[in-house]
């Protein structure tokens, strides 16, 4: 969701069975090596790979002041003690209050050896990353910071949603994928684009574009913008960042999506694009399906998880991974007890699919 409520979201691929061999161990005995796939799963010097990591979206703020470096260090410690293999970062915050990108093309260096600090650490604990490049929302400035960009730079711009088409602003966010991919880690001298720590690139954070429900300008957009970060950098995986919400391509499938919605977005022509290597969904049934009870929801839940696995196996053939779900506190009702059996019926179903489908 929005940013602020990644505490405690975990991330895990659907794919095979969870394991926990870390990354790092096995790219030191080879002298590194790039996670490419292979039909729906992860493949490291011919291993599979099971992803199972964390979100903590402020890394890079938190390390942008030294004095708060030990806590990202115990962060990484925590979650290489879990036996934690992936982490799933902000690489953007744009024109806000200590922001990485203060003005289009104009970079913070105090934030970006923050990102840096924290890529260093991944690389110390065995924890590679997925960065992603730009905020839907405003939180951390976000695609209304990019459209705000361009209007005050004489452009004529209706809502935020241009944002997916507007020449100018398109070369902002070029700009800035430029930028992150081409960074030379300064504290351990590896441009980011060569840097193996680095598990997969994404190209925005959920993204939508409600005023068109064709889902054609989110589509051109991703064919456009992941053709740009394969042209720079062809060694690294590339996502896009989905809710997972069902658009035209196959018709019946939009039954599956919570109510009737049309955010824009495709899950099976979006992922089918070139360059995209394997497909995300995230998962909030609170807030999905609100005014609906416990039973609805956890309906709602296996089908959301059982279409996206057969979509993943049977029409993408790409590895999925359920990249956010969470269940919020603040929604009438919750009890711990009840999220716990909610995550815990989550983790079963990963553990079903992967170890009954998820071979070939
Ligand atoms: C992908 O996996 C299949 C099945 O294990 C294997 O036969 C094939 O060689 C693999 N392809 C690559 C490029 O590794
Ligand atoms: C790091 O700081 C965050 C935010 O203040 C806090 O929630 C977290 O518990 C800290 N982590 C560790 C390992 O100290
Ligand atoms: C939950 O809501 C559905 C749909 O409104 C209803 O059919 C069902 O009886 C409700 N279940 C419970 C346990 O209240
Ligand atoms: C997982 O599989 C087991 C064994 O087939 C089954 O009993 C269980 O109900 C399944 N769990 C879920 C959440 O589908």
């Amino acid at each position: 969701m929005s940013g602020k409520r990644f505490f405690n979201l975990l991330l895990l691929t659907l794919v095979v069975l969870l394991g926990t061999k870390g990354i790092l161990c096995e790219a030191r005995s080879t002298g590194f090596a790039y996670v490419t796939t292979n039909g729906t799963r992860f493949v490291l010097n011919g291993n599979s790979v099971y992803l199972n990591g964390f979100n903590a979206y402020w890394l890079m703020y938190m390390a942008s002041f030294p004095a708060n470096r030990d806590n990202i260090t115990a962060t990484f410690q925590l979650a290489a003690k879990s036996e934690m293999n992936v982490l799933r970062t902000w690489a953007f915050s744009d024109g806000v209050e200590r922001a990485l990108q203060t003005s289009p093309g104009v970079y913070n260096e105090e934030m970006f050896e923050g990102l840096d600090f924290v890529i260093s650490e991944s690389r110390k604990y065995g924890l590679p990353l997925i960065l992603s490049l730009v905020n839907n929302f405003a939180d951390f400035g976000g695609r209304k910071q990019y459209v705000q960009w361009a209007r005050e730079s004489g452009q004529t711009l209706e809502n935020d949603d241009d944002f997916y088409t507007n020449p100018v602003v398109k070369q902002y966010y070029k700009n800035h994928v430029k930028a992150i991919l081409t960074r030379v880690n300064s504290i351990i001298g590896v441009p980011y684009k060569d840097d193996p720590m680095i598990f997969a690139w994404e190209l925005i954070n959920e993204p939508r574009c409600e005023t068109d429900p064709s889902g054609r300008f989110v589509q051109e957009w991703v064919r456009e913008m992941a053709a740009f970060v394969k042209f720079i950098d062809s060694n690294h995986l590339l996502e896009i960042g989905l809710e997972g919400f069902y658009g035209d391509s196959i018709p019946p499938r939009r039954e599956f999506n919570p109510g009737n919605v049309h955010v824009g977005t495709d899950f099976i022509s979006n992922n089918q694009l070139p360059g995209v290597d394997f497909a995300t969904i995230h998962l909030y049934p609170d807030q999905w399906l609100p005014n609906s009870n416990d039973s609805v929801q956890a309906a709602f839940v296996d089908k959301w998880i059982e279409a996206h696995i057969e979509d993943s196996q049977s029409v993408l053939q790409k590895p999925l991974v359920l990249a956010e779900f969470g269940k919020s506190s603040k929604l009438p009702g919750y009890t711990q007890d009840q999220r716990d059996k909610y995550f815990a019926k989550l983790y079963e179903d990963i553990y079903n699919s992967s170890s009954n489908r998820g071979h070939w």
